[in-house]
């Protein structure tokens, strides 16, 4: 187990914000957890689990320890006539994990590649794009409990997962710290390409009949035009929640805002694009000091390069206002602040 002292957390945070840690643990074998975890446990506010650091946003620098989970492995694990159960450890690159799917034709991931972040962490906020969820295609994983020590197993079920949502975020918040994630993959891949820019762009690509291989590359090309790479410019993806509201509420606005742009999640409830808003109160494009609101999708903000925490949450805060005094809704972070 390798301890840094005063680090800086640039490199392990995606927005790119130069914030320190008191402490930074890089965690690479799980046996080194279970003996970290005896002797310190997790003290409350004073530690950190970071898993790829895609969806945090430091505002200061962190009196406290910093836990880097870096275990490593892809794995076929098992497998019958119509899945391939693949096993990822959480310190993996999540889309590493997409790749070895796509590259061998097994379907599932494919519209969720390129997604920052790693296999530990997908499963935490239930990470989705273009119609799919990692619920979707998860079969099992396995966490180490930081009170007893001891690794426990979870089914698709103990996870409760919701919209950027599970157990995790909940009820075990900071109980458990993910080692490793199966997923269940289609041998005969039933795709989903019925999210309307993924149709659009196989057109685009001339691809009639696609398989897992072209629907990859069609979400790379529509990620690559809408949103920043964070190798580039630092960014968390998007920065709110998409508000789910009632039917009510939903017909009203859209009375009175007919371009509003929503999706029916069930009989009583609709999802509205909180981009969609973000842009009709003007604020596409806009920065204030180093942050700003991505000129290509306004539900992602960025650094522009020498950025603090608290200038990406003051552009968030004035967004945040103008949004419920327009249209009386809450926006909730997706991002973490610390
Ligand atoms: N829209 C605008 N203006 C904008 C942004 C969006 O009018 O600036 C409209 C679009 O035209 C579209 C609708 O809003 O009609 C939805 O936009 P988009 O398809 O870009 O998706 P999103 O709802 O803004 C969600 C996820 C993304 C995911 C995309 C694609 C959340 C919070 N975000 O964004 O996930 O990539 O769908 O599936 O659910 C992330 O979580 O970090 C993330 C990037």
């Amino acid at each position: 187990m390798n301890i840094e002292t005063n680090a800086s957390l640039k490199a392990y945070n995606t927005f790119g914000i130069d914030a320190k840690t008191q402490y930074l643990v890089h965690i690479d074998r799980e046996d080194t957890l279970i003996d970290y975890l005896n002797e310190h446990g997790l003290q409350k506010d004073k530690t950190f689990v970071m898993g790829g650091g895609s969806n945090v946003l430091f505002t200061r620098d962190f009196a406290g320890v910093v836990l880097s989970v870096e275990l490593k492995g892809i794995d076929i694990i098992d497998e019958d006539e119509d899945y391939v159960y693949v096993k990822a450890s959480a310190g993996e690159e999540w889309d590493d994990l997409v790749r070895f799917a796509v590259e061998r034709n097994l379907g599932g991931l494919e519209n969720l590649s390129l997604i920052p972040g790693n296999v530990g962490a997908a499963p935490v906020q239930n990470i989705g794009a273009y119609g799919v969820e990692q619920k979707d295609h998860f079969f099992g994983l396995e966490a180490i409990s930081i009170r007893e020590q001891e690794k426990r197993k979870f089914s698709k079920q103990d996870c409760k997962f919701d919209y950027r949502n599970s157990i995790f975020k909940q009820e075990y918040a900071r109980q458990y710290i993910i080692t490793s994630v199966t997923y269940r993959l289609d041998k005969k891949p039933v795709l989903k390409t019925d999210y309307g820019a993924i149709q659009t762009e196989l057109e685009a690509m001339k691809i009639k009949s696609p398989g897992v291989k072209d629907v990859a590359k069609a979400v790379s090309n529509i990620r690559k035009r809408k949103l920043p790479d964070p190798e580039k410019t630092g960014n968390a993806g998007s920065f709110f929640k998409n508000p789910v509201v009632s039917k009510e509420t939903h017909d009203r606005l859209k009375e009175e805002y007919p371009g509003l742009v929503s999706f029916p999640i069930d009989e009583e409830h609709y999802k509205l694009a909180a981009g969609w808003m973000i842009e009709y109160c003007g604020w596409k494009g806009e920065s204030v000091g180093h942050a700003s609101v991505h000129q290509h999708q306004a539900l992602v903000l960025i650094n522009l390069g020498k950025a603090k925490g608290n200038e990406v949450v003051h552009l968030s805060r004035m967004i945040r206002m103008s949004i419920e005094n327009e249209f009386g809704i809450k926006l909730e972070y997706e991002v973490i602040i610390l």
